[in-house]
């Protein structure tokens, strides 16, 4: 298991280890650690880790920041994936925010499925999680409206309506519903995110003016996208439905795609 660290224990961690035992990563943007970053830390985008996440020597801990501890997280289950051995990996949980001793508001959190749901409730959650995506692109889609991010944005919106339509089909063969698909969706309220965000918070972040719009945006996305192929993944495993199985997975074969271009558009962030 990655380890995930508070700013507490990372102080505790550079006070007491030997600098050879340890390295500090910092994943965000170049722009970003130019501006502040932890003392000592070395500067790795995630984009970069992506590409390459052999890159780090192995024998030493490496722990992951960023801002909220999203990035950071994603950077590590890369440098994992690529047989980095687990007890070695570390991330700053609650990102440099904390770090730097701002406090995050304290999100509630929700179960996100519930536990032997059946399989039609089960759909109904996954499309409305689908309308979160949605209205959470519609929005970026407005805030970056003009910039490079546009068509990358527009992309997404387009491909959660059309995960929320394949849902709805297979919802429709378990138990014909009244209404046709649009109907269903514009009723749908989309109020939580797959990472059990609601979704006038984040948008509260977002449209706040003095945050950089782009990169909570992307942040966000990119919580959202790693949640969603997190969470199809499992579902895929917790049922037994061939048909459910493999919509679940082909969900999260097409959420972890979002996730990739959403790490290259990193790079088109630019405030
Ligand atoms: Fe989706
Ligand atoms: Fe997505």
């Amino acid at each position: 298991m990655i380890g995930g660290l508070s700013a507490e224990a990372l102080e505790e961690l550079i006070r007491t280890e030997s600098e050879k035992d340890y390295l500090v990563v910092d994943v965000r943007q170049a722009e970003e650690y130019r501006l502040d970053h932890i003392p000592g830390s070395v500067n790795v985008p995630l984009a970069d880790i992506q590409f390459d996440p052999y890159m780090f020597e192995t024998g030493r801990k490496l722990i992951f920041c960023c801002t909220r501890g999203i990035r950071s997280k994603v950077a590590a289950i890369f440098v994992a994936d690529a047989g980095h051995a687990e007890e070695n990996l570390y991330h700053l949980r609650d990102g440099l925010y904390e770090y730097s001793g701002e406090i995050l508001l304290d999100m509630p959190r929700v179960d996100r499925f519930p536990r032997n749901a059946d399989p039609h409730a089960t759909l109904e959650t996954a499309v409305n999680f689908e309308k979160g995506a949605f209205r959470f692109y519609q929005m970026a889609k407005e805030q970056l409206a003009g910039t490079d991010l546009l068509a990358v944005i527009e992309k997404m919106s387009g491909d959660e309506i059309g995960h929320a339509r394949s849902i709805f089909n297979e919802m429709q063969k378990i138990q014909a519903s009244e209404t046709d698909f649009k109907t269903y969706f514009d009723r749908c309220t989309g109020d939580i995110l797959e990472g059990g965000k609601y979704f006038e918070e984040i948008e509260a972040v977002i449209r706040d003016p003095d945050s950089n719009t782009c990169m909570d945006i992307l942040d966000f996305a990119v919580e959202l996208e790693y949640s969603a192929y997190d969470l199809y993944k499992t579902m895929a495993e917790n049922f037994e439905m061939p048909e459910i199985k493999a919509i679940f997975l082909r969900l999260s074969q097409a959420e972890k795609k979002h996730l990739d271009q959403l790490i290259l558009a990193l790079d088109l962030c630019t405030e």
